[in-house]
């Protein structure tokens, strides 16, 4: 049997829901692929815990359902002694699983440890976008340049495998246009709001149902979706992108009487990001926008998110997902995990 150590940065929503699955597609891993995954050193804010033959995910994921930190695992180490580069640098993994919060001001503590781990030629997993959206074309020419997987399928859409199309199924075809319903916040507070709801109240909503953060700007002002494009474009359109390179406007400006006159007019208003192909290069944007219904991204309804890609030669491919709490982002970092080394 094969046997893969892991490190796990980051212990939260996604991170805890990934030991869940290890664990519930243990034998569906040992019986397709002779795979077994071992977690060999965790981290989270707190600080961390190591063991060489492997933690025991059971008893982690009842430390984070009780809402304490690995610190208190047995043997844990406190916060300044097992930072997640800390962890890179101490503990023998084959892969980084890297699952901290998104920064995009600095990509920390995410950008350091990729850099870390690709250095020590480790795969490395990640759901972060922080780190690809500021250093994208520098972390996959580091993981060339090593010979190892930079696999990232669950930073744009979750569990919708938008990357995987792009770059698998779409080898040698030029894409014309790719445009996406990305942010699942915009598009549940756009989707109560054309039902009558007001933004403060359907924005409300969201937050009690822990789709929204307590600061939903990084939503509601766009830069999540355009963080997502910046990867799609980036990795799939291979054009290196920043975030200043993209036209973004989020849906604050967004008023029930537009969207009273979009149904009207039998159309709605989503929240779009757009690559649109001008020469031999791409225009990029995210804005509130205008669809007639029979566009298929106009049915992506509250709790989904979805994607096209116009092509030359693959035809116009439409993909979507119904994604109601973090589990099937948490299924798009197993499949990296199983892609990486299988
Ligand atoms: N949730 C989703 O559905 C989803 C979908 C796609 C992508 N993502 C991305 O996946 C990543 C994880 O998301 P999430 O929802 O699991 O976030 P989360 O619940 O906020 O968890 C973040 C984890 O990072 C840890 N952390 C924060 N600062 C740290 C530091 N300085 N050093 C070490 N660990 C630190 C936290 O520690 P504590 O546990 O101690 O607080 C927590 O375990 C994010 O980058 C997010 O953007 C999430």
């Amino acid at each position: 049997m094969r046997q893969v150590r892991l490190s796990i940065a980051g212990l939260g929503n996604v991170g805890r829901r990934l030991l869940e699955l290890m664990d519930s597609k243990r034998d569906v891993l040992k019986a397709r692929y002779d795979l077994e995954l071992r977690v060999v050193g965790a981290c989270d804010s707190t600080g961390g815990a190591e063991y060489f033959t492997g933690l025991d995910t059971a008893q982690i994921i009842a430390l984070k359902r009780a809402k304490k930190g690995i610190a208190a695992y047995p043997g844990g180490i406190a916060r300044g002694e097992m930072r997640p580069v800390d962890l890179v640098r101490t503990v023998d993994a084959d892969i980084l699983v890297e699952l901290t919060l998104t920064n995009l001001q600095n990509g920390e503590p995410g950008l350091t440890a990729i850099r870390e781990a690709l250095a020590k030629k480790m795969n490395v997993v990640t759901a972060n976008k922080g780190p690809l959206v500021l250093a994208y074309p520098e972390l996959s020419a580091r993981a060339r340049a090593h010979g190892v997987r930079l696999l990232h399928s669950a930073t744009v859409t979750g569990g919708l495998p938008t990357l995987n199309l792009g770059l698998r199924d779409l080898g040698a075809t030029m894409i014309e246009k790719f445009e996406g319903v990305v942010n699942g916040t915009t598009n549940y507070i756009l989707s109560r709001m054309s039902e009558g709801q007001a933004y403060d109240q359907a924005l409300k909503h969201a937050q009690d149902i822990g789709m929204a953060e307590a600061d939903p700007s990084l939503d509601v002002d766009g830069w999540d979706a355009a963080s997502k494009l910046a990867i799609v474009a980036n990795a799939v359109l291979r054009r290196p992108t920043k975030l200043k390179d993209i036209t973004v406007e989020g849906i604050r400006g967004v008023t029930p009487e537009q969207l009273r006159l979009a149904t009207e007019h039998k159309k709605v208003i989503k929240l779009i990001a757009l690559a649109e192909r001008a020469g031999n290069d791409y225009v990029l944007s995210v804005r509130p926008t205008v669809l007639e219904r029979s566009h298929p991204l106009s049915k992506i309804g509250a709790g989904m998110m979805g994607v096209m890609y116009h092509t030359d030669i693959n035809g116009v491919i439409f993909a979507a997902i119904e994604e109601e709490n973090p589990y099937p982002t948490a299924a798009a970092v197993l499949r990296d995990i199983v892609n990486a080394v299988v």
